[in-house]
């Protein structure tokens, strides 16, 4: 079974084929990140006019790619929730038109549930029940998950997602965008002890990052930076730029393995995934891989480019929904929020 997914939920317009359920015959991800960089994050219209000009480029170049003919495509899946609703009309009114034009089933599916199901399509290995990060630029989320469809959350961010605090740290630092890569690559110079930053594990299974952010805002400014000490006049002292960005990081990742490790083992289980494009990071696959491997649980995660939004997860989350007889009507809606 040839399923055609598609994905238009942020800022990248992607299509892909998948076969079974299980092999990625193409991927084709047309990002749009040259359009946002000089507004420093995604600009809703931009992105939906964006979608309207690439999606049947992009859809017949993942068809082409996986060397078949639109004949050959026998389900569509499509993100229908969550995401920016005009970027989602865009691909479900494809998904839609394709699906009738063609005669084929469609499915709608749940972004986030797709990022956790991008484990199973990269391992093998990855069953059920595990406990599942979604990292990405709009969302944190921890899942409790007994099957492809059936996710408890567990936790979720009270403010910023993890992605969005790295993105914003980065502007705050005048590094660029999006912020998530650079960090990654200026903190291996850096020091993470050299500056003091809040720890955001508070116990709980719900993130915030939105203080840490604003702790890097005063000490780059140099704000409440050894105040009452300074003599009068002097310029604040300000923290080298890999010093700060590793020790930025450090608390964030620190607060994503402590809260991920903790519900495994508060629910029992062996198995740990995680997805979304901060999923990439290096220093959190190499904490949240010691910190499982201490504790005897098996962690998974995607290579990079089923991290960060793609298609192909879509696929095959649509494929495994479709064998569970799973199945939408051409009345399928876009939805903003899960
Ligand atoms: O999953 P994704 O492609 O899109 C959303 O669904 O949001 O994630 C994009 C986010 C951005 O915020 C980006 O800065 C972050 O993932 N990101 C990273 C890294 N690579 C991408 N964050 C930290 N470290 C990285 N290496
Ligand atoms: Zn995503």
């Amino acid at each position: 079974m040839n399923c055609l997914g598609i994905e238009t939920s942020c800022d990248e317009t992607a299509a892909a084929v998948v076969r079974d359920g299980r092999t990625v015959l193409s991927s084709v991800v047309r990002t749009q990140v040259e359009l946002h960089r000089v507004f420093g994050g995604v600009v809703p219209e931009i992105a939906c006019r964006a979608h309207a000009e690439a999606i049947g480029p992009v859809v017949e170049k993942a068809v082409a790619d996986a060397g078949l003919k639109l004949a050959d495509i026998d389900l569509v899946a499509v993100t229908s929730q969550p995401g920016l609703i005009g970027a989602l009309l865009v691909g479900v009114s494809a998904a839609k038109s394709l699906a009738w034009a063609l005669g084929k089933p469609i499915v709608g599916v749940d972004h986030i549930e797709a990022h956790l199901y991008a484990n199973r399509l990269a391992n093998a290995g990855f069953g059920y029940p595990n406990v599942g990060l979604v990292v990405s630029g709009g969302h944190t989320s921890l899942y409790h998950s007994r099957g492809p469809a059936e996710h408890e959350r567990l936790g979720a961010t009270r403010d910023d997602a993890a992605g969005e605090a790295f993105d914003k740290v980065a502007k705050i630092l005048g590094l660029g965008y999006p912020g998530g890569p650079i960090i990654d690559r200026l903190a291996r110079q850096g020091d993470a002890k050299a500056v003091e930053m809040p720890r955001l594990d508070d116990g709980g299974p719900d993130f915030s990052f939105s203080g840490v952010k604003t702790a890097v805002l005063y000490k780059w400014k140099g704000q409440n930076v050894g105040k009452g000490r300074r003599p009068r006049g002097a310029a604040p002292p300000r923290p080298k730029l890999e010093d700060l960005a590793a020790a930025f990081q450090e608390a964030v990742v620190d607060a994503l393995v402590s809260k991920t490790v903790r519900a495994a083992e508060e629910r029992g289980v062996r198995m740990v995934g995680m997805g979304g494009g901060v999923a990439c990071n290096s220093r959190l696959r190499e904490k949240l891989g010691d910190a499982c491997h201490r504790r005897g649980l098996q962690l998974y995660y995607p290579p990079l480019d089923l991290c960060t939004d793609n298609a192909a997860m879509i696929a095959g989350l649509g494929s495994a929904l479709f064998e569970m007889g799973r199945v939408s009507t051409l009345e399928l809606d876009a939805v903003a929020t899960r």
